[in-house]
């Protein structure tokens, strides 16, 4: 797939900075198995506007530093306004094209990339990029979802029939929604010894988050659109609402998964 899935929408920006905060403790939980990171050099491969980069901040310490990339610009320029707010120094953000990179070659001593595979489904150039931009003893982290913890209480149909479509979708992309489950498979090929952890979140009635199949409907539309037609799927998008506005529904997180090797065969 030559482009982003979901490049260039103000709903997009909204919806991967909530998504950003929602996960910080898994990566912070993470961050703290991987070890001490004071005066660390890292990267997180495809920030957009938020992702690890409070987290790898505080975990690299002032003497550390941190570089964000992302190839869409608009992305990096709400990551900045992010990155001032919150007075990361440590951190640096560069528009770079991870296929085409033009980052130092084994310049960084972890690497993070999450929701890549999924939308992008390069996996394997993906992890050769990645791989060589490493520094000997560096690590990798990878987090990809799967979706099959994504459910409501009491049962949503409508929108569980929109979370199948939004898969379906992925895939007709060349994506793969569940990316996650492949994750230590990849990395075990690449001679790495992968460790692996999973995070389901619940979230109560109300939770902002639970909406995320709906901003997946506005985002993804034109592609919904190939599968279905535009009736039936302002029909499903209107009982999902419906669902979603029950004020005693609560929901879980599709599952986060999380794998992560470093290079040269040890796990951490
Ligand atoms: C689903 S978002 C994930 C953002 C972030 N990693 C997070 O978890 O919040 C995918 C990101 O990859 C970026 N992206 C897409 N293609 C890219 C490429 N070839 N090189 C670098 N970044 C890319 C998009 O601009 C977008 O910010």
């Amino acid at each position: 797939m030559s482009e982003y899935l979901l490049a260039g929408q103000d709903t997009e920006l909204e919806r991967l900075r909530l998504q950003s905060t929602v996960w910080e403790p898994a990566g912070r939980r993470l961050l703290d198995l991987i070890g001490d990171g004071r005066g660390r050099r890292a990267l997180d491969v495809g920030c957009g506007c938020l992702g690890w980069l409070r987290l790898l901040s505080a975990w690299t310490g002032e003497l550390g530093a941190v570089l964000g990339s992302d190839i869409d610009k608009q992305m990096l320029e709400r990551a900045a306004g992010q990155v001032e707010e919150d007075g990361l120094v440590n951190v640096r953000l560069m528009v770079d094209d991870l296929f085409a990179s033009g980052l130092e070659r084994r310049g960084f001593d972890l690497i993070h990339a999450r929701f890549m595979i999924a939308p992008l489904g390069r996996a394997e150039e993906q992890l050769t990029s990645h791989l060589a931009l490493l520094a000997p003893g560096g690590t990798l982290v990878l987090e990809e979802p799967d979706c099959a913890s994504w459910r409501f209480n009491a049962p949503a149909p409508a929108a569980e029939r929109l979370i199948a479509l939004i898969s379906d979708a992925f895939l007709a992309a060349g994506g793969d929604f569940n990316a996650g489950r492949a994750l230590p498979t990849l990395l075990h090929d690449r001679g790495l010894t992968p460790r692996v952890r999973t995070e389901v979140l619940a979230l109560d009635p109300g939770h902002p988050y639970l909406r995320l199949p709906l901003q997946f409907a506005t985002a993804l539309r034109p592609r919904l659109l190939l599968l279905t037609d535009a009736d039936s799927l302002d029909t499903l998008i209107a009982d999902t609402e419906r669902e979603l506005a029950d004020p005693e529904r609560w929901g879980t997180t599709f599952t986060l998964v999380q794998s992560w090797a470093r290079v040269g065969g040890r796990p951490d």
